[in-house]
């Protein structure tokens, strides 16, 4: 099993619609692939948590890349683990409500996880609120 961490920036901020058809896609290519996890969001940044399939997560993440709806893509983490996360989810999502920050909306989507990748998760949600 296999995970891969990323963060990138939406290049306007996207209407409801558009944020539908970005997770009816996932949801499609996810099932097919194999692939579970978490795409939060707030008006700025997409935090998204890809897991399953080395190939599949790697393949499935140079798609995302080439997405035109969002830029300045980075890996935060990727790598082996032990098992997996997020079993009922073929992609998660959390919106963050103007004002309030993504730590909170990550600490709600853990909660099943294993500790140290719950840790991790909301390591990165914090350095992002805290950088706002
Ligand atoms: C922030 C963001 C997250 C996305 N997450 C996924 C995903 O988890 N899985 C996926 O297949 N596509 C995801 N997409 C969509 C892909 O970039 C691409 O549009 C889609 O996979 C194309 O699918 P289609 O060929 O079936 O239309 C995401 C796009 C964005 C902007």
């Amino acid at each position: 099993m296999y995970r891969l961490v990323y963060m990138s920036t939406p290049r306007h901020p996207l209407p409801r619609e558009e944020l539908n058809a970005i997770l009816a896609a996932a949801t499609k290519n996810n099932n097919r692939n194999g692939i579970t996890g978490i795409l939060i969001q707030d008006q700025k940044r997409f935090l998204q948590y890809l897991e399953g399939d080395e190939a599949r997560v790697e393949e499935t993440f140079a798609r995302i890349s080439m997405d035109k709806r969002h830029h300045a893509i980075f890996r935060l983490k990727s790598g082996a683990i032990i098992r997996r996360q997020f079993p009922g989810w073929s992609m998660a999502s959390k919106t963050v409500d103007h004002g309030s920050g993504l730590t909170s909306a990550v600490g709600e989507l853990v909660k099943g996880c294993d500790r140290d990748l719950a840790e991790e998760l909301l390591s990165f949600a914090a350095a992002r609120d805290r950088a706002t």
